[in-house]
């Protein structure tokens, strides 16, 4: 088998920044994806539809010409979100979901919700129009070791938020622990979760032994090894709970490899051609398909999509650092290394 040919791949979790930065972002992940949702966190954060679909505009004013790439638009839950703001949610065609960052998780987090219960009765209109609710699942209490916090918000957010919503839909997002991949797992059809390329590809060994590696630092962080074997299992077993989303965070060289490092990890480039190799090593490119093109549209309740793309058993050097800002590059995810598919 040499070449694999896919119902076009979507994209459920990427960061486009805005500005400048959509110059390199937009067409990086167009090429492959034909959605993508979009994450709210910029500088401000994107917090109504009408926001979004500004942003929307900026992001299209990238597309490469002779690309069909449609972002699918996420709000950024605050404590003061309305809840009037879910109806409008739903009646837009362009924004499908709400992002809720526990406030002070991760970049831009600053604006992010406080304390859950604050903002139930939003919930409630999130479970009765079905729009999903995206959780950036990981406690921020600062005596809580960081290896442990998506554990400790399963067990002490997640858990009660379902016992009072239990038709919610959510999308546990990046998850990195076998304890996330089984929540998800016991789940009714309404509790979904998207997989990192890097979460899939390395754990905490690869960051921190022999060197600390800032360009494999992102949140949540990566864990043992144990966690990554689970991972693959559930991505690459055919379930339709589990599905594509990069978190392709990009964040400048300059802003990576510094005292106090920024966490994200640049994927965009190449995500499908490291999902690829992910698959492969586990033998299963024939599950890819589902992963990274079916699950994420039935569980939104978008249309497949109708074109393909091929990629070919070719490899590829994944180019040691790409033009970003003004004198400023970026480091792409598996920079310098040789991926065995590459996209035709
Ligand atoms: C993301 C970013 O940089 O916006 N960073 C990351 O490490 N994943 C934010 C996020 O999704 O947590
Ligand atoms: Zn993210």
């Amino acid at each position: 088998m040499d070449t694999i040919t896919l119902l076009q791949p979507d994209d459920w979790h990427a960061h486009l920044r805005d500005g400048e930065a959509l110059r390199r972002t937009v067409p990086d992940l167009a090429k492959q994806f034909h959605r993508a949702i979009c994450m709210p966190n910029l500088v401000p954060p994107v917090k109504t539809v009408e926001e979004a679909i500004a942003y929307r505009q900026r992001i299209l004013a990238h597309v490469p010409n002779g690309i069909d790439f449609d972002p699918r638009m996420v709000l950024y839950f605050t404590d003061h979100t309305p809840a009037e703001e879910v109806v409008k949610i739903k009646q837009s065609d362009a924004v499908n979901a709400i992002k809720l960052y526990p406030a002070g998780a991760t970049t831009n987090s600053e604006n992010g919700v406080s304390d859950i219960r604050k903002v139930y009765p939003v919930i409630e209109q999130l479970e009765e129009h079905q729009v999903p609710l995206l959780l950036h699942g990981e406690v921020t209490h600062s005596h809580v070791d960081i290896f442990d916090r998506e554990k400790r918000y399963l067990d002490e957010v997640l858990v009660p938020l379902l016992r009072q919503f239990p038709q919610l839909k959510i999308v546990l997002e990046h998850i990195t622990t076998a304890d996330a991949a089984n929540f998800v797992l016991e789940q009714g059809r309404n509790v979904a979760a998207t997989i990192t390329p890097q979460h899939l590809l390395f754990n905490r060994n690869h960051m921190l032994v022999g060197g600390i590696k800032p360009h494999f630092y992102c949140l949540p962080i990566l864990k043992r090894q144990t966690h990554q074997t689970t991972l693959l299992e559930v991505a690459t077993s055919g379930n339709p709970k589990f599905f594509l989303g990069t978190d392709s965070a990009p964040h400048a060289q300059s802003k990576k490899e510094q005292a106090c490092g920024c966490a994200g990890c640049y994927s965009a480039p190449n995500a499908i051609e490291l999902y690829a190799q992910a698959f492969e090593q586990m033998g299963k490119l024939d599950k890819l398909e589902g992963f990274a093109s079916h699950f994420g549209a039935d569980f939104y309740g978008l249309a497949r999509n109708t074109k393909t793309i091929t990629l070919v058993r070719q490899s590829i050097q994944v180019p040691a650092q790409l033009d970003y800002l003004d004198n400023d590059p970026i480091i792409p995810l598996y920079a310098g290394q040789t991926l065995n598919w590459s996209l035709q």
